[in-house]
């Protein structure tokens, strides 16, 4: 079964919108509207949507600027833009692809020819993707709080779900996942709930990959003296670090410490002995 991919219509035109959503959801999409530029960027970070429709002549931040910071930024870049603009001077569909725009579609549209960029543009990006060996992927940005690592548990499920790992592999994955979160909300954001920490998880054919960023100063992970050393058994700061280095197969400080990124390999024999969570 496949998953109801997720469409932003941005639009000052509220009629627009609103028919678009209608006609879109009537096709299988999941569909939120925004009336302007602001309410897009808001909301663009906290769902990963498949495709944005946007235009380009709103009051306030405008569609070719709304294109120009998603696409420089590298969370959102990869989210495919169709402009869906009255402006239709070739100056103007120029513009709209210089800002990164994928598709462009002039109004008054016929419905069909809307429905094909999207379809498009959407296979484009899946085919993208599929060369770079990314058969699923997922990323989010919680607040610095204890109660959002559920919500993540829950989120990298969805991974798990496509891989034939074993219960106990997934736990152990989750556990690294936990002790990182933690780490990023308490040391990296101190518990400061306007830091957001951001995660990305893809799945590859052969890998799967994480990646948890916050906004703190970060650290250098050397300097954290061994829990398993004598001398170091006694004290409670490494343990963290230390166990996710027993429970992934690569684990990496970047950034100067405030990203993390770990690598489980798939298809590798099962360890003899590996430590068992619950089944
Ligand atoms: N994201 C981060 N940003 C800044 N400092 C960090 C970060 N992650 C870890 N650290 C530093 O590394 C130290 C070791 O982290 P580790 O998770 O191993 O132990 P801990 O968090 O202190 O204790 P616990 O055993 O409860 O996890 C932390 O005390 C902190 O100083
Ligand atoms: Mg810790």
């Amino acid at each position: 079964m496949s998953e109801q991919k997720k469409i932003l219509v941005v639009d000052d035109d509220r009629d627009l919108c609103r028919m678009l959503e209608r006609y879109l959801t009537v096709k299988g999409f999941a569909v939120d509207q925004a009336y302007d530029g602001e309410t897009a960027l808001r909301l663009v970070p906290k769902k990963e949507y498949d495709l944005i429709i946007l235009d380009i002549m709103m009051p306030g931040i405008d569609g070719y600027d709304v294109c120009g910071r998603l696409k420089t930024q590298r969370e959102y870049n990869h989210i495919p833009i169709i402009m869906l603009s009255a402006k239709s001077a070739e100056m103007d569909i120029v513009t709209g692809f210089k800002t990164g725009a994928d598709e462009y579609v002039t109004k008054p549209f016929e419905i069909q020819k809307l429905m094909k960029a999207i379809n498009d543009t959407m296979e484009k990006r899946r085919r993208a993707r599929e060369d770079l060996g990314i058969k699923h992927e997922i990323k989010f940005e919680f607040e610095s709080r204890y109660d959002y690592l559920d919500k993540v548990n829950e989120l990298i499920s969805q991974l798990f779900l496509r891989t034939d790992l074993a219960p106990d592999e997934i736990w152990n994955l989750k556990l690294a996942m936990h002790e990182l979160g933690i780490n990023a909300i308490e040391h990296g954001n101190k518990l400061d709930p306007k830091k957001q920490v951001k995660v990305s998880c893809a799945l590859y054919s052969e890998k799967l990959e994480f990646v948890i960023e916050d906004e703190g100063e970060g650290f250098d992970p050397s300097s954290i003296p061994d829990p398993t050393a004598p001398e170091g058994i006694r004290r409670d700061r490494g343990r963290g670090i230390y166990l996710v280095s027993q429970l992934v197969d690569e684990i990496e400080y970047i950034n100067g410490g405030c990203m993390a990124k770990m690598v489980r390999h798939l298809n590798k024999p099962r360890r003899a002995g590996a430590p068992r969570g619950p089944q």
